[in-house]
């Protein structure tokens, strides 16, 4: 039995089968997986991975131990476990797992030092947490590590500062960046997952509803695209004109916050920063109104303002609590303020996921070969993986494209001809 701490070891077979059930929608990964079992690429290697501990999580486990690395796993976030999913990786598939759904800061700390002691020589990281406290208060183990891969949009914000301090002691590769990751995993998978968590934990109706997206990057693209499609009037908030511009051409109300909290019903932060949503926004709320957030961090809510300016708070369902303000009205914030789509949802499909973990398991074999040429730096993915992904991908989908004729090509290449 793999060294553990996961909730209930007898959850395992409702966990293998929901493995098993992502699995069929991940034909991508099953495919390198099986590459993997005969060529072995990562031998040898010990990987931790501080990822959302979810089905298509536990296929990405499985793919990396077919390689030949052995795995230890623990949790991104404290709220987004599966421990069902857990089990049935310590039981039934031999990765090493720490991670609980609900654990407190300390534990989740615990259990990233868990991994760390295991002293890998490759890490894989969601949002940095990993890579940050290897770099700060387990600096005992970073020489061993060859390089690490982040997957998200947060995440990388953090590493390219720490490259720019010249700080960051190996190379990572940035999976976010692969346009096979962010055009799909961000856009499409946060767009429905994230309705997906607001409506299992609330049953609230969109249609009609007023939403309000903070952000309008490709998770808050996928958002108000996907909340439009389900009747709701989105409005769309930005510090950036471009993508405020954007928004507006894309069909919807762009307005300050300030404006936007008056009247809006359901509210989503997905911008990557800080106290989005504060004391003087929360004050001007309509009675009722649902705050979330699709974030890495619950930073985006000044929860502690909230928690200030109400008289009382109680939890009313599972993942929502209502704060009651000094005049009567309530505001109900979901999941924490925790990423609403792993909170309270199962995160985002298994066929989009299938994606971004293609370019994880493909960017640890990459590490692997390339670690002696390799600078202290963050890398982009290499074109080649991201193209071989797309093309698997569309062909799994059962679709072919056209390709260029040679007097297609010869244009392509030509200057001469004009009108
Ligand atoms: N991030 C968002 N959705 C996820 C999922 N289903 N598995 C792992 N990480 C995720």
């Amino acid at each position: 039995m793999p060294n553990h701490d996961v909730k209930d070891r007898a959850l395992a077979p409702q966990g293998k089968d929901r493995i098993l059930w992502a699995d069929r929608s991940m034909p991508v990964l099953t495919r390198i997986r099986e590459r993997f079992e005969t060529e072995k690429p990562l031998n040898g290697q010990t990987l931790a991975a501080c990822l959302h501990v979810t089905t298509e999580t536990a296929n990405l486990c499985r793919t990396l131990k077919a390689g030949g690395a052995r795995v230890l796993l623990c949790a991104s976030n404290p709220l987004s476990t599966q421990d069902d999913v857990a089990a049935s990786l310590v039981e039934d598939y031999g990765v090493e797992v720490y991670a609980i759904k609900g654990e407190g800061h300390d534990t989740y700390y615990e259990h990233i030092n868990a991994v760390i002691d295991a002293g890998p020589t490759l890490t894989m990281d969601d949002g940095c947490d990993l890579v940050s406290t290897l770099h700060t208060k387990r600096t005992d183990k970073v020489d061993g590590v060859v390089g690490g891969s982040e997957e998200t949009t947060t995440g990388v914000i953090r590493l390219r500062s720490m490259e720019q301090e010249k700080v960051l002691r190996y190379p990572i590769v940035a999976v976010n960046d692969a346009f096979t990751k962010h055009l799909f995993d961000n856009r499409y998978g946060t767009g429905q997952s994230t309705l997906d968590g607001i409506l299992r934990c609330t049953n609230v109706l969109l249609a009609g509803s007023t939403f309000v997206v903070a952000g309008y990057g490709q998770c808050g693209r996928g958002v108000a695209m996907r909340a439009r499609g389900a009747g709701a009037n989105v409005i769309v908030t930005e510090v950036d004109p471009l993508r405020g511009l954007e928004a507006a051409m894309d069909g919807f109300r762009v307005m300050p916050m300030e404006e936007a909290a008056a009247i809006g019903t359901v509210f989503l932060t997905v911008t990557g920063n800080l106290h989005v949503l504060r004391r003087e926004h929360f004050e001007k709320m309509k009675d009722g109104a649902l705050v979330a957030n699709a974030g890495h961090f619950n930073v985006e809510l000044d929860i502690p303002a909230l928690d200030e300016i109400a008289q009382s708070r109680r939890t009313v369902r599972p993942f929502v609590e209502e704060f009651r303000l000094a005049d009567g009205r309530r505001i109900h914030l979901l999941g924490e303020g925790r990423l609403i789509n792993l909170a309270a949802a199962e995160g985002h499909p298994a066929s989009v996921m299938d994606m971004s973990f293609a370019n994880q398991a493909l960017c640890a074999e990459h590490l692997v070969a390339k670690a002696a040429s390799l600078e202290k730096r963050v890398y982009g993915v290499p074109g080649e993986i991201d193209e071989e992904i797309s093309r698997l991908k569309l062909a799994a989908l059962g679709m072919e494209i056209d390709r260029l004729t040679q007097e297609q090509e010869s244009y392509l290449r030509s200057w001469q001809q004009g009108t």
